[in-house]
Parts: C-alpha cells; sequence; structure tokens
C-alpha cells in the first residue's frame, strides 16, 4: 500500500523535526509538509487550517495519514478527515481544545483512525504510567513532574500556548473530584533525576490531567512544573499570586513566554501511587521536547503502519502495548529513562 503522510504546520519546529525523524526511519514513505506558503517541490503543499477551500490538494495526492502539528482551533482538518476516512494524528491541543475536538470525533461515524496526541511530549505519558503497575485499577495516584529549560527551542505557537492561557484557571483531581487550580500556584519541593536536583514545582496544564482521570480512571492526578531557572520560576508564581497575568495584555505575556533558546535538554518524571508501593520513571530528552515530542509522534505513526488498528477515535498512548512503548523509546539515542521504587 502507498504510505503518503502529510504534516501540516510542517515547516515548524516540531513538523519538521517529525518530517526529519520519520523520514530518515521510514524511507519508502512520502512525507508531505503542509503550510500557508507552499513551497518548491511537490511534497510542498500550500494549505491553510483556517481555509477549508485550500484543503482539497489532500485528497488530490492521496495523504492516508494527515500529522496535524499546528493550531486548527475550529477543528477545520479534524472534520476534513473524518469527512473524507482520512487517519488523523494531532499532537496540539491544550486541554480544552481536547476536550472539544474529541466531543466533536466521538459524536460521528468515523471510518479511519483518528489520534489524539496532545499529551505532554507527544501523548507518551499514560502508556508509561501503564509500565509502572499491574493494573490501571490498582493505581490511586499519579504525579507528573515537567523541568522544562528556557534554553530548550521552543517554536512560536508552544510559547504562545502558555501566554493564551497562564491565567486560565484548570482542574487537577483528588478522589475523582476535580480541583479548580491556577499555574504556578500551589509550590511543591520535588527532587529531579539527572543532575537537576531540589526544584520548587508549580501547577501546569497540560491534557494529562484530562486523560488520566476521564479516559484511565486515575482517582487522584496532578501535574506540576519547573523552569530550569529558580528565579524565573519563583517570579511566575508571584506573577500570578499578585494576579499580574489576568492585568497584562495577550501581546505581553507573549513577550514573557516567547523566547526560545538553542536548545537544551527536557525532563519529565512520573510517580504512580497504588496498592503496591509507589514507583518513579524519570525520562530525560537529551535534544530537549521538540525532539521528543516528534518522535512520540513518529512513534505513533509508525504503529498505525505496522498493525492494523480498526477505525475509531484513540487516545495515542492505546495503540501501543506499554512496554513496547517504552523500549522504543529507550533505543532512540538521546532519551535515558530510570525506574526507582
Ligand atoms: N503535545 C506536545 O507535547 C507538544 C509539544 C510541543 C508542541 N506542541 C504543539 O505543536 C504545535 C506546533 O508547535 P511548534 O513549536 O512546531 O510551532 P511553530 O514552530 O510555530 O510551527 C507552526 C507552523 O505552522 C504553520 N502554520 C501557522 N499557521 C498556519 C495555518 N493557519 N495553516 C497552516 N499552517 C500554519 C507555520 O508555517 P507557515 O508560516 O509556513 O504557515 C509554522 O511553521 C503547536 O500546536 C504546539 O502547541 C505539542
Amino acid at each position: 500500500m502507498e504510505h503518503n503522510i502529510l504534516i501540516i504546520g510542517g515547516t515548524g519546529l516540531v513538523g519538521r523535526t517529525i518530517a526529519r525523524i520519520l523520514q530518515s526511519r521510514n524511507p519508502h514513505i512520502s512525507v508531505f509538509i503542509g503550510g500557508r506558503k507552499g513551497g518548491k517541490t511537490d511534497k510542498d503543499l500550500k494549505i491553510d487550517v483556517t481555509d477549508p477551500s485550500s484543503f482539497q490538494i489532500i485528497s488530490d495526492k492521496k495523504i492516508n495519514l494527515v500529522i496535524l502539528s499546528v493550531n486548527d482551533k475550529a477543528d477545520e482538518i479534524l472534520r476534513f478527515a473524518i469527512e473524507k476516512g482520512i487517519d488523523y494524528l494531532d499532537i496540539t491541543k491544550p486541554t480544552p481544545a481536547l476536550v472539544k475536538a474529541y466531543d466533536i470525533a466521538m459524536d460521528q461515524k468515523v471510518g479511519s483512525r483518528i489520534i489524539f496526541s496532545s499529551g505532554w511530549m507527544g501523548g507518551i505519558v499514560p502508556g508509561l504510567v501503564k509500565t509502572l503497575s499491574d493494573s490501571m485499577a490498582a493505581i490511586q495516584d499519579v504525579q507528573l513532574f515537567v523541568y522544562y529549560s528556557v534554553r530548550d527551542l521552543a517554536g512560536e505557537s508552544s510559547a504562545h500556548f502558555m501566554a493564551e492561557n497562564v491565567a486560565v484557571p484548570f482542574h487537577r483531581y483528588e478522589k475523582n473530584r476535580p480541583v479548580s487550580v491556577k499555574h504556578f500556584l500551589d509550590t511543591e519541593a520535588f527532587d529531579f533525576s539527572f543532575g537537576i536536583g531540589k526544584r520548587n514545582a508549580y501547577n501546569f496544564d497540560v491534557p494529562d490531567l484530562y486523560i488520566l482521570n476521564h479516559v484511565e480512571r486515575v482517582p487522584d492526578v496532578s501535574v506540576k512544573m519547573t523552569y530550569n531557572s529558580k528565579l524565573i520560576t519563583w517570579l511566575l508564581g508571584a506573577f500570578q499570586s499578585l494576579r499580574i497575568f489576568s492585568i497584562l495584555s495577550l501581546k505581553e505575556r507573549k513577550m514573557i513566554f516567547g523566547s526560545s533558546g538553542s536548545g537544551d535538554q527536557s525532563v519529565f518524571e512520573i510517580v504512580v501511587k497504588g496498592k503496591g508501593g509507589s514507583r518513579k520513571l524519570s525520562l530525560q530528552s537529551v535534544k530537549g521536547q521538540a525532539e521528543l515530542t516528534a518522535l512520540s509522534a513518529v512513534l505513533h505513526t509508525e504503529e498505525l503502519l505496522r498493525n492494523s488498528h480498526e477505525n475509531k477515535v484513540y487516545f495515542s498512548h492505546q495503540l501501543h502495548e506499554p512496554l513496547s512503548l517504552m523500549a522504543q523509546l529507550n533505543a532512540y539515542e538521546t532519551i535515558n529513562i530510570r525506574v526507582t521504587q
């Protein structure tokens, strides 16, 4: 079978990294790049996610899988993929947008694989959680701790997500009840691995909160993050306590979160507590968050190509056998994983 894969937002930081990893591991696949400007080759397609009249080329090029790597607030590409029976993999949605898109997809008869892969680092966290316990039912509590370096590369769209959402309340879960919280509050000390050491971590909204509670039925779920700079982490907490983010304009918030460095490591740690005690998985991406997010998207794509998953709606971790997902991540040169009791 012909494999024609289109990455929309494929000129962006994460999109072009997906293209590089996907093509180098799968030279037989045709990888097309979609963006507003188009390009010089017949693999560069001019597509604007806000303009459905630009989507005809997706059918013309016989695309079988669309990877969405740019914000599509109106879910135009999702609707098009469902209507045309094209496989769809989406790494872009913050929690409220993910819940909306999931409802749209579940409300329709789908004739393709619709994959929501917007969880932290391309939707791999719930899969890794499953490697830490014999059964999901035995897990009482999942905590995700994120270390984010401002020296890491960050695309414009990723930085804008934080600017748009920093003052918006979100939910963590306690005994299956949603608890309303805000970014950068409720400090908690955590000892990060890979030489990072003790840091104060603060509330952080990622779709894994929703997925782990609503889909995987974990009663207690929280996510906290810290920046590489202790001063920046503290300042953001102070800004939130003093409600300064609510006063600043979106443009001003974009200036705060819009910086990109030249590359640094990215680390996250998952602590799982349950009947069998407590276990921790620590993951380091030496090449940072864009590389790991892109690798995850590639692993989901390869899984779709390799195995005949039925046509329906998935969260990306549901495609994988958890230990196989962990082994594939571990096999990648710049990823390190440690599991401790
Ligand atoms: N799930 C995760 O863990 C995770 C991690 C990182 C990032 N992300 C998400 O991944 C997405 C991409 O992030 P990024 O850092 O790669 O962003 P980026 O560097 O800003 O790239 C986005 C690309 O999309 C294209 N684009 C912009 N508007 C478009 C439109 N209306 N139609 C078609 N293409 C358009 C742009 O190219 P043109 O100007 O040529 O159109 C741009 O190169 C974001 O949604 C981000 O939130 C998810």
